[in-house]
C-alpha cells in the first residue's frame, strides 16, 4: 500500500479486468450491429463508474476472432468525449497473435490522435490451443498466432521495444511470468519512463520476489487475481493448467529440477537462429493437415469483417442473374417441361428457371451412359484422380459461384454453405487419393507355382445417382464423385428442388476434364424422373440419400426388373440421439444441442433428434438452454447475422407443424423460439424443444428444428440405449461425458452410424 501511494497515477490506481465475453451472449462478428448497440453502453457505464472510483479499466484480450469487436468497443470509448480527459482505460495486447507489432503501433496513433495516454497491457496469450485448433477446423490459409514458443517471445520484445520509443503515449502494464523476458523488459526500458509489472495471482512468486527485493521496490508489481465461484472460473483455471502444463512454459521449466538454467536463459532470437524454418515443423498449416496425398479445402475467415462483406455482396449481386438449368445428354441443354425455382427464404424471390426431364429423355441419357462407360475405360485410375482433383480446386477457386446458389435456392445460411462447398472440395480431393490407392495398384495375390493371381478393381457400369435438397451440392458431389472414382458412367439426379447448383457442378466436372458422355444429368422429381431411372434395367447400381421408405422402394425395383444384382447404396434417415451425463459441461452441451439441433433447420440427417439428459442437470442445462435458444436469430440467410434459416418448401413445413400441434397435447414445451414479425415470405419454423416421456412416442424421423428431451436416470444409462437401439438406426449418436468409462460403455452397446 505504500508502494501505491507513493508511486504517480496511474501506477498508484488500483485496477479491474473486464472480459467482453462475459457481458454479452453473442460476442461474435457475425453479430457486430447487435453487438456495438447493446454492449458499447454496458462498457460505457462500467468505464464511467471506474473512473469515478479512480480505478484502471483494461479490456482483456480473448480469442482472435473476437478482437475486431473487442477492438471497435474499446475504440470507441477511447475515442469518447466523455473519457477525454480520463487515462484509465486498457487493453490487453496478445504477443502471439501475428499482427501484435501493427497492433501495438495502431494504438501508440490512436494516442497520438487524441493526444492521451493509452494504457497497454502486454501479454503474450492464454488461447494458443484453441487459436491452433479452430484455423484448422476453418482450414484458414494460416495461423492468427505464432507457432513458436521463442517467435511469441521476440514479438514481446520487439512490442516492447516500440512502446519503449513512445512511452509519452503508452503507460505499458507488462504481464508475464517469465525472468528472462521480466529482465529483457526491465533493461529495454530502464531509465526510458513509467511502466509496471503484472502477475497472475499464484503465479511467479519466486521470480517476483527476487525481483521486488532486489530493486528495492523500483519495479511495482501487480497481481491480476480473478473474481467468481469455482464454477465461472473453470475455463480460467482450465487455461492456467494448460499454460503451466505446457513444456515450452518457463514455469514448467522452471520447476523442472534438471533444467538446465542456460537453456532458459538463451536470448529467443538466438533460439530462432537455430531453425531452418520460423513455423513449427510439427505443426502443419491447415491445408497440409492430411498430409502427404490430400489437400484440406481452403476456408474462409468469417470472421473477418472484409470477408463478410465479400460474401454478402455475392449472394446481392447474384439477384442480376437470371439462373438456368437443363437436363444435360452428352453435355447437351435438353428439356422440357419449365418450372421456376423459388428462394425458400422468400418466396417473391425467383431463383431461376428449370427444364426438367421427360421420361424418354431418361432412356436416351442411359443409353449414352452406356457408351459413355465404354469410352471411360480408356481413362487411367491416374487420369480420373487428376480430374477428380481438378475439380476439387475448381470448387475452391467458385466460391463465389456457388454460394448464392446454395443460399438462395437452399436456404442454407452463409457458415453452412461454405461447410458445404469445402466438403463438397473434400470429397472431390478424397475421392481422387482413393483413386490412386484403390485402383491404380493391381495387387498380387500368392498362389501355388505357375498360377498367375491379380486383384484389381474396376467399374460396374451405369450408376444412378439420387441426391437430396438438403446438401445440394455436397452430397450431390461425393455420389458423383465416387462414382466417377469408382470407374462408373453417371446418370445424376439432383433433387426437384435445388436444380441451379447441380447443374453448376456438372458444367464444373466436364471442366476439369469429365468426359461428357460419362456425365448425364436428368431433372424432375422423385416419383417421375427418379422412378423412371431405378426402374430402367439398364442400370447397374443406385447411389441414393433420402428417406428409408424411398430407399425401400428403390430396392424394390433394382431387385425386381433385371437379371443381374444390382447394388443399392442408400444413406437413409435415422433417430439420432445426444446422451448427456451428469459430468457433462452445461455451457458447452447447449452449445452443441443448438447447432445440431437447429443448424440447417434441423434439415440434416445427422441432426440432433433425441436429447437424454440426465436428471441432476436438467434445470441447469435448462435454464442455459432456453435463455440460449432466446439469442438465436431467424431470418433470410443471406444476412450473415442470421443462425437459422427457412424450411425447404412449406410442403415440407407441413408435417412439421402437425408434429408440434401433437407435441403440444401430448408433451411438455420447454421453449419455442418467437419468429420476428418481420420475416420475409418464406417457410420459416420456430425451432423448439419438448420434453417427452420416452422414445416410443416418436414413431419417425421429424426432419425439421424440433428436438425431444426426454429426462434419465444414472442408473437407467443401459435402457436408454436400449431404446436407441430399438428404434431400428440411429445415423449419428452423441455423447456429452467426461468420464472415459461411461464413453467407452455406450460405444461398445450402441447400435448407430
Ligand atoms: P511463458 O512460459 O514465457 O510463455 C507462455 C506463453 O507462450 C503461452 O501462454 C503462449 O502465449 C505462448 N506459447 C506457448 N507455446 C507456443 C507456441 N508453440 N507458439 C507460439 N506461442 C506459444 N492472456 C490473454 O490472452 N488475455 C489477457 O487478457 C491476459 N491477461 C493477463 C494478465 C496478467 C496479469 C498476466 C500475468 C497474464 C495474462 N494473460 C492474458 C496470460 C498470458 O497471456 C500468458 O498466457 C501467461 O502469462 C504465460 O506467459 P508467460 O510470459 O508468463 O510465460
Ligand atoms: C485469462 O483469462 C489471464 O486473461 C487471462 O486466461
Amino acid at each position: 500500500d505504500n508502494l501505491m501511494e507513493s508511486l504517480p497515477a496511474p501506477r498508484n490506481r488500483p485496477g479491474i479486468s473486464i472480459k467482453l465475453s462475459a457481458l454479452h451472449p453473442r460476442l461474435e462478428i457475425n453479430q457486430r450491429a447487435r453487438v456495438k448497440k447493446e454492449l458499447v453502453p454496458m462498457v460505457f457505464e462500467l468505464a464511467e463508474m471506474a473512473e469515478q472510483a479512480n480505478l484502471g479499466l483494461t479490456i482483456d484480450a480473448e480469442e482472435s476472432d473476437r478482437f475486431e469487436l473487442v477492438l471497435d468497443v474499446f475504440e470507441t470509448l477511447f475515442k469518447h468525449a466523455r473519457f477525454r480527459q480520463w487515462s484509465g482505460l486498457g487493453l490487453a495486447v496478445q504477443a502471439y497473435q501475428k499482427r501484435a507489432l501493427p497492433l501495438v503501433h495502431y494504438l501508440i496513433q490512436l494516442a497520438k490522435t487524441y493526444d492521451k495516454v493509452v494504457m497497454l497491457r502486454l501479454v503474450k496469450g492464454a488461447y494458443w490451443d484453441s487459436e491452433i485448433k479452430r484455423a484448422q477446423e476453418l482450414g484458414l490459409s494460416s495461423y492468427p498466432v505464432f507457432t513458436r514458443k521463442v517467435s511469441t517471445d521476440i514479438s514481446y520484445l520487439a512490442c516492447t521495444q516500440v512502446i519503449g520509443n513512445n512511452l509519452q503515449y503508452v503507460y505499458p502494464q507488462f504481464a508475464t511470468h517469465n525472468a528472462y523476458t521480466i529482465a529483457a523488459v526491465v533493461e529495454m526500458l530502464k531509465g526510458k519512463g513509467l511502466f509496471e509489472l503484472q502477475a497472475l495471482h499464484g503465479m511467479g512468486k519466486a521470480v517476483y520476489c527476487a525481483l521486488v527485493q532486489e530493486n528495492k521496490n523500483n519495479y511495482p508489481v501487480r497481481i491480476y487475481a480473478p473474481v467468481g465461484k469455482h464454477h465461472d472460473l473453470l475455463p480460467y483455471l482450465v487455461r492456467r493448467l494448460l499454460e503451466n502444463g505446457a513444456n515450452t512454459s518457463f514455469l514448467n521449466r522452471f520447476a523442472d529440477q534438471n533444467a538446465n538454467i542456460n537453456s532458459l536463459i538463451t536470448p529467443p532470437t538466438e533460439i530462432i537462429s537455430r531453425y531452418p524454418k520460423k513455423a513449427h515443423s510439427k505443426i502443419p498449416l491447415p491445408v497440409h493437415l492430411y498430409g502427404e496425398g490430400r489437400r484440406n479445402s481452403l476456408g474462409l475467415n468469417i470472421h473477418d469483417p472484409q470477408v463478410i462483406a465479400e460474401l454478402e455482396k455475392a449472394i446481392q449481386q447474384s439477384h442480376k442473374t437470371k439462373y438456368k438449368a437443363h437436363c444435360l445428354i452428352n453435355g447437351k441443354s435438353k428439356g422440357s417441361g419449365k418450372h421456376d425455382v423459388i428462394n425458400p427464404a422468400d418466396q417473391d424471390d425467383i431463383v431461376g428457371v428449370c427444364h426438367e426431364a421427360e421420361t424418354d429423355l431418361v432412356s436416351e441419357a442411359i443409353e449414352q451412359a452406356r457408351i459413355g462407360f465404354d469410352i471411360l475405360q480408356q481413362l487411367s485410375p491416374n487420369e480420373r484422380a487428376d480430374i477428380l482433383d481438378k475439380a476439387g480446386t475448381l470448387v475452391e477457386k467458385n466460391v463465389s459461384r456457388f454460394l448464392p446458389l446454395l443460399v438462395r435456392e437452399a436456404g442454407r445460411c452463409i457458415p453452412d454453405a461454405l461447410s458445404e462447398i469445402r466438403e463438397t472440395i473434400d470429397y472431390c480431393r478424397y475421392y481422387a487419393q482413393q483413386t490412386r490407392q484403390l485402383f491404380g495398384v493391381n495387387t498380387q495375390l500368392p498362389g501355388p507355382t505357375g498360377e498367375y493371381n491379380e486383384l484389381s478393381l474396376h467399374g460396374r457400369g451405369v450408376f444412378a445417382c439420387i441426391s437430396p435438397w438438403n446438401f445440394p451440392l455436397a452430397i450431390f458431389a461425393g455420389q458423383i464423385t465416387a462414382a466417377f472414382a469408382a470407374g462408373n458412367a453417371i446418370i445424376a439426379k439432383p433433387a426437384r428442388q435445388t436444380p441451379l447448383t447441380s447443374q453448376q457442378f456438372v458444367e464444373l466436372l466436364f471442366e476439369a476434364g469429365v468426359p461428357k458422355q460419362c456425365l448425364h444429368l436428368l431433372l424432375g422429381s422423385g416419383t417421375t424422373v427418379g422412378d423412371a431411372i431405378v426402374r430402367n434395367p439398364h442400370i447397374d447400381g443406385v447411389a441414393f440419400t433420402g428417406s428409408t421408405q424411398t430407399a425401400r422402394q428403390i430396392q424394390h425395383h433394382l431387385n425386381e426388373n433385371a437379371q443381374a444384382l444390382r447394388p443399392l447404396i442408400a444413406e437413409t434417415g435415422g433417430q439420432n440421439a445426444m446422451i448427456v451425463d451428469s459430468s457433462a459441461l452445461p455451457e458447452q452441451v447447449v452449445k452443441d444441442i443448438i447447432q445440431s439441433g437447429f443448424n440447417s433447420a434441423g434439415q440434416r440427417c445427422s441432426a440432433l433428434r433425441v436429447l437424454f439428459i440426465q436428471e441432476n442437470i436438467l434445470p441447469e442445462v435448462t435454464r442455459l438452454l432456453t435463455g440460449a435458444m432466446d439469442q438465436i436469430r431467424i431470418g433470410d440467410p443471406s444476412a450473415m447475422s442470421t443462425d437459422v434459416g427457412p424450411l425447404i418448401s412449406d410442403f415440407a413445413r407441413k408435417p412439421i407443424l402437425k408434429h408440434i400441434t401433437h407435441l403440444q397435447e401430448t408433451a411438455t414445451l420447454i421453449k419455442q423460439v418467437r419468429l420476428p414479425n418481420d420475416l420475409p415470405n418464406g417457410s420459416y419454423l420456430s425451432p423448439s424443444v419438448f420434453q417427452i416421456d420416452s422414445l416410443d412416442q416418436l414413431t419417425r424421423e421429424v426432419f425439421g428444428p424440433v428436438v425431444h428431451l426426454i429426462p434419465f436416470k444414472a442408473s437407467k444409462l443401459d435402457d436408454v440405449i436400449d431404446a436407441i437401439n430399438q428404434t431400428g438406426y440411429g445415423l449419428t449418436l452423441g455423447i456429452h461425458s467426461r468420464i472415459e468409462k461411461t464413453i467407452r460403455a455406450i460405444l461398445a452397446k450402441a447400435r448407430v452410424g
